[in-house]
């Protein structure tokens, strides 16, 4: 399958491109194809018309180039660190430049920070993002918390936790027939049938 990874931090001591760049080798060692969106290098200005507004093919490069690859691509990975609570500037302008070139991609978030929470505050809030622009993400995270001590500096992998978490993590349609699917009740059922609520003589909440 072809994914795009996407990473936005544009700041000259950034750290989550040791991140992205973990991404790249665990998805290409499956056999994927890559794509790697970095604002960094992709340098496109504060969004003023998006992709949509321009005639056609009349779009600036890399923006013709990029809406190509979104529409050739299978998924999209995220890679997003936290300031603020919230995802980078740099991630929001390059998904902001397009929305129905991003329709129908399922999406997966690896988010990152310096700090304990491994950027899930960010990955919330991108998870709404990626919800509007019609490529809603899997269930699972890969969040990585301080990550200055998960990679050295020239990448190399110093925590193999994050090995293991990442061989878990895994976005394919293989994984539907894998992983069966557990029988459970329906959460309202087993809340009205429980046998606590049997033993108090009614099964209606109050
Ligand atoms: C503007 C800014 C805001 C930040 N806000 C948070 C935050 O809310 N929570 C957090 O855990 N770390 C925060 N950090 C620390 C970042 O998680 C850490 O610097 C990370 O390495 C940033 O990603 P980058 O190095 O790829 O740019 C912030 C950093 C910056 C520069």
């Amino acid at each position: 399958m072809k994914f795009i990874i996407a990473y936005g931090s544009v700041r000259t001591d950034r750290l989550g491109i040791r991140a992205a760049h973990y991404m790249i080798h665990q998805l290409e060692g499956r056999g994927h194809e890559i794509i790697f969106f970095d604002a960094k290098e992709l340098q496109l200005p504060l969004l003023d018309k998006m992709y949509k507004e321009y005639e056609q093919c009349q779009a600036p490069e890399p923006l013709e180039r990029m809406a190509e690859q979104i529409r050739s691509c299978d998924g999209v990975v995220l890679v997003t660190g936290e300031y603020n609570h919230s995802l980078q500037p740099g991630l929001a302008n390059m998904l902001y430049y397009f929305l129905e070139e991003w329709f129908w991609r399922p999406s997966a978030i690896v988010c990152y920070s310096a700090g304990r929470f491994g950027g899930v505050r960010a990955a919330v809030h991108l998870r709404a993002v990626l919800a509007e622009l019609g490529m809603p993400s899997i269930p699972s995270l890969l969040p990585i918390g301080k990550i200055q001590t998960v990679f050295e500096a020239d990448g190399t992998l110093l925590d193999m936790r994050l090995q293991k978490q990442a061989d878990l993590y895994r976005m394919s349609r293989e994984q539907r027939h894998e992983d069966p699917i557990p029988e459970r009740k329906p959460p309202l059922l087993r809340f009205f049938s429980g046998p606590e609520r049997g033993a108090q003589g009614s099964s209606l909440p109050e």
